[in-house]
């Protein structure tokens, strides 16, 4: 038990800005500090923090709270748990008692997974420092390599013994329980007995970014080709192989500040780059890179250099991570290292100053990087050159971003000595058909910016903007009618009506994906992206997906909205013949849906039209106008549209 008067220190020298801080990229907004949402997926910053009020609130997931607060739902921790790592980074002191065996036991699930693995990390280490075995063997290994003991200690690398069954013997004989042993995967369990799964391996410790020890790795000394060269700790509730990224925790500091993350592929890659004073490096240890490990960069930085060895395996892992990394929006720069070499390798044959040289004189961005690959195989073959212009084409297609977009066709323009308008083209020939596949689970990621999507702080919340109504009648159609069926008018080339049934949801999510239009409320977007996601499938969600959604504010707003009835407007009151009561609800459905529209295309029309009026740059100007004219396509077509509602 912590005392209460400790527990009120704590959350009085917590500073919300600083709690949060070390886990997002926080920029300053007026008196507030946004960025990122560390508890769901977004690309424009939603997540708020106000010193002054000591609470943080996302506006896109409605979590909030304060320090203590945000540690538990960021680390899964307990309160007492958040409690202790805010009082260790204000160095407040909390009389902690040893805990007891019964204690041990009642710790739950994720706590016990700690605190195994933490005594773990002692024992190794203390293997390492203070046996023979540990001394001389591991030890000597590391030396062997030129690690540093400030970097052996700073990483808390240790050595396991050359033993079956030593570390599981005295975890177990200080009181950890068998189960939880191997649910860390320490140790394993053959005929009833248990085996330490490292064994005569040096130990490198896999920290989260709070600095817990979720896992391990282990290398063997000897060159014996029989058994992996690495032994991992096996996934379990703490440690989530793709979701986590080795060196992330003694990273992100220098990530932060640099603006910049270098990727390697191994542990002793991140160790002897840190040695030599370079400490924006991660790896992704052995696993191809995920998403998940992105999107963890992305919290601090934008920009990830990807530092592979020059082997057919580590061009292959490039190519896939440089998709993955343009995909969530970030920029990506490459560096190859001459075969034979991984940065560990690298760096240890030459000074720091001559690699930090070497990563800037020879990182590329991936266009040069694709173009040099493929240009040997391609050169003097029109027809291979075709192919290499359509891959990087297809490249540059990923970035969510039309701005940068064009910067790289400009670019791809120039070294491959294409016409920019052939390769604009190519480019909008595949955006199209992308968009055509509307429906996919990745939609929300190709959503134009266009749109604003950032949500007001706290403050400004109250006054919603002009659409929110509109957008929320529109919800209200879509969880009350999605299901049914109706007919609609369409005029077809000739202007002549063509009626075609299909249901309201397919209607209005066809429509507004087509013309790109995102909701500026997130909660009414998540809505909209349920029924989006279900149509692709087929099918159409049920009224209990919404009001038993597992998100909070999904939950409250469907039932909300679905306990109201919805009003059909009176028509007959305007003087407007309607026949049945469908054909009533079709056209409210039309006009709401095109009257939301028409406010939204005039939002984008001026900031275009505005944008075009500063515009200095003949490219801008061009890119603008293209925007334009897009844009007063889709307003002729609504204003015949809403002709059509209004006038029948
Ligand atoms: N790896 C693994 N299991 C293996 C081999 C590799 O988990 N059997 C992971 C490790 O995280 C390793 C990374 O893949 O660090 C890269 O592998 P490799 O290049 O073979 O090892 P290095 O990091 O270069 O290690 P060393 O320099 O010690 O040989
Ligand atoms: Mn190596």
């Amino acid at each position: 038990m912590i005392p209460a008067e400790t527990t009120a220190k704590i959350l009085e020298s917590a500073r919300i800005e600083e709690v949060v801080g070390e886990f997002v990229n926080l920029k300053r907004r007026g008196s507030n500090l946004i960025g990122l949402c560390p508890f769901h997926q977004e690309k424009s910053p939603s997540f708020t923090v106000s010193p002054s009020k000591g609470i943080f609130k996302c506006f896109g997931c409605s979590k909030a709270g304060d320090s203590a607060k945000f540690i538990m739902e960021h680390e899964h921790a307990s309160y007492p748990e958040a409690l202790r790592y805010l009082a260790k980074k204000y160095q407040i002191e909390i009389e902690e008692r040893q805990q007891t065996p019964e204690e041990i036991v009642a710790l739950n699930e994720r706590e016990r997974l700690f605190n195994l693995n933490s005594f773990a990390l002692n024992y190794f280490s203390d293997t390492l420092f203070n046996t023979d075995e540990g001394k001389s063997i591991g030890l000597g290994y590391f030396k062997e390599r030129d690690f540093r003991e400030s970097i052996i200690k700073k990483f808390q690398l240790g050595y396991s013994p050359d033993k079956r069954d030593a570390f599981s013997k005295h975890a177990l004989s200080t009181g950890y329980n068998e189960e939880v042993l191997i649910k860390t995967g320490l140790s394993t369990k053959h005929d009833s007995n248990l085996y330490d799964r490292f064994q005569a391996r040096v130990i490198f410790p896999i920290h989260n970014l709070t600095g817990k020890v979720i896992g391990f790795g282990g290398r063997i000394l000897s060159s014996d080709k029989s058994k992996a060269k690495y032994l991992n700790s096996p996934e379990s509730e703490i440690y989530i192989k793709g979701k986590s990224l080795y060196g992330i925790y003694f990273a992100k500091t220098a990530i932060n500040k640099l603006d910049s993350c270098f990727l390697v592929e191994g542990y002793t890659d991140v160790l002897t780059l840190h040695q030599a004073g370079i400490e924006n490096v991660v790896a992704s240890s052995g696993t191809s890179l995920t998403i998940e490990q992105i999107r963890l960069i992305r919290r601090f930085t934008n920009n990830i250099t990807i530092l592979y060895d020059g082997d057919k395996a580590g061009i292959k892992a490039s190519l896939r991570g440089i998709d993955m990394i343009l995909e969530e929006g970030m920029n990506v720069r490459i560096l190859l290292f001459p075969e034979g070499d991984d940065p560990d390798s690298f760096v240890r044959k030459h000074r720091t100053t001559e690699v930090q040289e070497y990563i800037a004189d020879n990182s590329k961005d991936f266009i040069r990087f694709k173009t040099n690959l493929l240009l040997e195989e391609t050169e003097n073959d029109p027809i291979k050159k075709a192919g290499l212009v359509k891959e990087i084409v297809e490249t540059i297609a990923l970035i969510p971003d039309a701005i940068y977009r064009s910067v790289y066709v400009k670019e791809c323009s120039r070294l491959l000595d294409v016409h920019e308008q052939t390769l604009m083209n190519e480019l909008n020939k595949i955006l199209r058909s992308r968009f055509k596949k509307q429906f996919n689970p990745d939609l929300p990621d190709q959503k134009p910016e266009t749109v604003p999507q950032y949500e007001k702080p706290e403050e400004e919340q109250s006054d919603v903007s002009p659409a929110y109504h509109q957008e929320r009648e529109l919800v209200k159609i879509l969880l009350h009618f999605g299901r049914n069926e109706v007919n609609h008018k369409v005029p077809d080339e000739l202007g002549n009506e063509v009626i075609f049934s299909e249901n309201v949801a397919e209607f209005i999510v066809a429509d507004l994906t087509n013309d790109q239009i995102v909701f500026e409320n997130k909660t009414h977007q998540k809505i909209f992206d349920i029924f989006a996601l279900a149509i692709n499938e087929g099918v159409v969600p049920s009224e209990n997906q919404f009001i038993s959604n597992p998100e909070p504010d999904i939950a409250l707003l469907s039932a909300d909205l679905l306990s109201s009835p919805y009003e059909l407007h009176d028509w007959k009151r305007k003087k407007i013949f309607v026949k049945t009561e469908l054909e009533t609800l079709m056209q409210n459905i039309t006009s709401s849906l095109y009257k939301y529209k028409e406010r939204i295309i005039d939002i984008r029309l001026n900031s275009v039209s505005k944008q075009l009026k500063e515009a200095t740059n003949f490219e801008d100007q061009i890119i603008l106008m293209q925007q334009k004219k897009h844009l007063d396509n889709i307003r002729f077509k609504i204003n015949q549209m809403l002709g059509i509602v209004i006038s029948k």
